[in-house]
C-alpha cells in the first residue's frame, strides 16, 4: 500500500483522487491555487460519502494546503489534476521536479494531451507517468496508466501496483497516443451518434435510448472483445465487411455539434444542448449515473 499521496488541482477530477486514496488509509495533501477549492475540498468528499451512505472518517485523511511543495513533500506519488493546458501541466511538473521526494512517482492525470509532451526535457521525465481517471474517481473503477518512452519501466509496474492495492481496476496503456484507450473508444461511438443526428436518422435523444436500452445496457457485464468472440469472429468480419464502409469517419467535429456551440447551446450549463434543460435536470441525471454506478461497484464486490 501507500502512506503519502500528493494531489495538485482540487477540481472535480482533483477531490474524488484524493477521496480514493484517503478511503484507503493513505495520508493525502491537496494543493490548489484556488483558496475557494481548498476550503470546499473536505466539504465535497463529505458529500460525496454521505451520498454513497459511507462511514465519513476518510475527510480526516485529506489535508488541503498551499503550495506544491506542502503537497509533495513526503509523498510516495503525486497526481497532477490540474487543468487540460498543457503549459500549467508542465510549470507543475518543472517544480514537482525540484519539490517532491527524489523517488517519488509523479502522475498526470490528462484526458488527452500525450503524456510524452507533458514529460519531455523535464529533470524528472523517466518518473513521469499518465494516469487516466474517468469521472466520478471515486465510483469509475478504471484508471488507465499511460506509459511514454523515457519513462522508468518500473515506475509504470509500481503505479499500476499502488492503483490496484487501493481498489482501482488498472491497466497499462503500453503507447503514448491521444485519447489512449477509452477516450478513442468513447470518441469513436460519439462521432457515429453525432453524425446519425446530423443525418436525420434519428432525434438526440433517441441516440441515448439505443445506447442505454440497448447495447449498453450489457457493456457493463460483457465488453466488446468477449462480445465478438460469443457471436463468432465469422460473424463479426461478415457485419464489417459490410457495415464499416457506411460508418462516419469525419476527421472534424460534426457540423451540428460546431453550429450549436456557435449558437452558444453548450448543454446543460446554458440550458441547451442537443436536448432541452430545465433547473434540476442535470442533477438528476447524475443522480442517476451515481446509483448505476453504485450498482456497478457492488457487483464487483
Ligand atoms: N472532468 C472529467 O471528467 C475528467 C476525466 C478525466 C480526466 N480529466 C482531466 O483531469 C484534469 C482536471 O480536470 P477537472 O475536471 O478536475 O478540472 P476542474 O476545472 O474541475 O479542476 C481543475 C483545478 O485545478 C486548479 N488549478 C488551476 N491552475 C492550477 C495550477 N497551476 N496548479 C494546480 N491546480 C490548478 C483549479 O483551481 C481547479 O480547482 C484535466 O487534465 C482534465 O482533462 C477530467
Amino acid at each position: 500500500m501507500v502512506e503519502r499521496i500528493g494531489v495538485i488541482g482540487a477540481g472535480l477530477m482533483g477531490h474524488g483522487i484524493a477521496q480514493v486514496f484517503a478511503g484507503a488509509g493513505a495520508r493525502v495533501r491537496v494543493f490548489d491555487p484556488s483558496p475557494e477549492a481548498l476550503r470546499s475540498l473536505r466539504p465535497r468528499v463529505e458529500s460525496n460519502l454521505n451520498v454513497l451512505g459511507l462511514p465519513t472518517d476518510a475527510v480526516e485523511n485529506i489535508e488541503p494546503v498551499s503550495s506544491v511543495a506542502a503537497a509533495a513533500g513526503g509523498a510516495e506519488l503525486v497526481v497532477e489534476a490540474a487543468p487540460e493546458d498543457v503549459g500549467c501541466k508542465r510549470a507543475v511538473f518543472a517544480e514537482l521536479a525540484e519539490v517532491a521526494e527524489v523517488d517519488a512517482i509523479l502522475a498526470t492525470n490528462t484526458s488527452v494531451i500525450s503524456i510524452g509532451e507533458v514529460a519531455a526535457g523535464q529533470a524528472a521525465v523517466d518518473r513521469i507517468v499518465g494516469t487516466h481517471w474517468w469521472n466520478p474517481p471515486y465510483l469509475v473503477p478504471l484508471v488507465e496508466v499511460i506509459e511514454h518512452p523515457e519513462v522508468d519501466p518500473a515506475v509504470v509496474e509500481r503505479t499500476l501496483a499502488i492503483l490496484g492495492a487501493v481498489g482501482k481496476t488498472a491497466i497499462h496503456v503500453r503507447r503514448d497516443i491521444p485519447g489512449f484507450v477509452g477516450n478513442r473508444l468513447q470518441h469513436a461511438m460519439w462521432r457515429e451518434a453525432l453524425a446519425l443526428v446530423d443525418a436525420g436518422v434519428c432525434e438526440p435523444q433517441e441516440i441515448d435510448t439505443v445506447v442505454r436500452s440497448g447495447f449498453g445496457a450489457r457493456l457493463g457485464a460483457v465488453g466488446p472483445i468477449e462480445n465478438a468472440d460469443l457471436v463468432g469472429l465469422d460473424l463479426t468480419e461478415a457485419i464489417h465487411a459490410y457495415l464499416l464502409p457506411h460508418l462516419d469517419s469525419s476527421t472534424e467535429p460534426a457540423a451540428g455539434l460546431r453550429e450549436r456551440v456557435g449558437r452558444g447551446e453548450l448543454g446543460a450549463r446554458s440550458g441547451r444542448g442537443y436536448l432541452d434543460w430545465e433547473a434540476g435536470d442535470a442533477d438528476a441525471v447524475r443522480d442517476r449515473m451515481v446509483v448505476q454506478l453504485r450498482g456497478v461497484e457492488a457487483a464487483r464486490r
